[in-house]
């Protein structure tokens, strides 16, 4: 499997969808090949899970349910989507992965962290992004970005439970990040969309190089073992004795 996988991650509201989409236009302008999504969704089943997470019913919602949920959406998004794109050596962005789960029903809900890795790892076959942007924003930041848009499916009566529950995401994300320094990158999303995106660019930018020089490696070396191999059938056409 080859291609690139980057997912964007943070607190409702931190500016995940804006940047993916900034993100999604450099790419398609550079005549990449992009596949950009999200979760929960990205798949039909996924949408339809989706719309049970965010409906009214779901404010009631049991952690363990909502958790098997997420994590049922991803894997049909991995199997159905993320994987094939990636074979097929595409781009892929979404908005959202498996750290998600691990910050809103983990750090979030108090969900056994072990067992959300489990979950995870089965839901994706351990298919891990090449890079993870976290966007970091304070919760009462991004609230105010949010506007009087209901965040994370639950409506704004209870802000003040979310505003804890997002302290406790927000310093989720950060741990994460430092316990696995080489993919995940948390990025000061506080500034103008414009400077942040520089931000995303300056982690994107050096990972297409190196997409870009392995599959040259790869191509040069296709072309040197095919042309030994013609050489090799030229060698052996040439010893076949010749019929009398
Ligand atoms: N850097 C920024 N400064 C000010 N406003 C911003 C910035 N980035 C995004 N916004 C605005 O904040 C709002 C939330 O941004 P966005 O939808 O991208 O966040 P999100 O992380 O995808 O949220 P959610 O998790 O709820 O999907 C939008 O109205 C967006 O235009
Ligand atoms: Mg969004």
């Amino acid at each position: 499997m080859s291609g690139l996988f980057i997912t964007f991650e943070g607190i409702d509201g931190c500016g995940k969808s804006t940047q993916r989409d900034l993100l999604a236009e450099e790419l398609e302008r550079r005549g990449l090949d992009v596949l950009v999504t999200r979760e929960p969704g990205g798949t039909a089943i996924g949408e339809d899970i989706r719309r049970i997470l965010v409906s009214d019913a779901s404010v009631h919602i049991a952690p363990t349910t909502e958790l098997l949920l997420y994590v049922a959406a991803r894997a049909q998004h991995v199997a159905e989507l993320i994987k094939p794109a990636l074979d097929a050596d595409r781009i892929v962005v979404s908005d959202r992965y498996t750290d998600s789960t691990v910050a809103f029903q983990g750090y979030g809900r108090g969900l056994d962290l072990e067992m959300i890795a489990v979950l995870n790892k089965l839901a994706t076959a351990d298919l891990k992004p090449d890079l993870t942007v976290v966007f970091d924003l304070d919760p009462a930041t991004a609230r105010g970005r949010l506007g009087s848009r209901p965040i994370g499916g639950l409506l704004g009566a209870f802000d003040e439970q979310h505003s804890d529950f997002h302290k406790r995401m927000r310093q989720g994300y950060l741990k994460m990040a430092r316990s696995e320094p080489s993919r995940i990158h948390v990025v000061d999303a506080s500034g103008a969309i414009e400077e942040t995106y520089s931000k995303v660019l300056a982690l994107v930018l050096p990972m297409l190089e190196e997409v870009r020089r392995a599959k040259s490696e790869v191509r040069s070396q296709e072309e040197v073992r095919s042309s030994e191999s013609e050489v090799r059938s030229q060698e052996s056409e040439a010893r076949k004795p010749s019929n009398p």
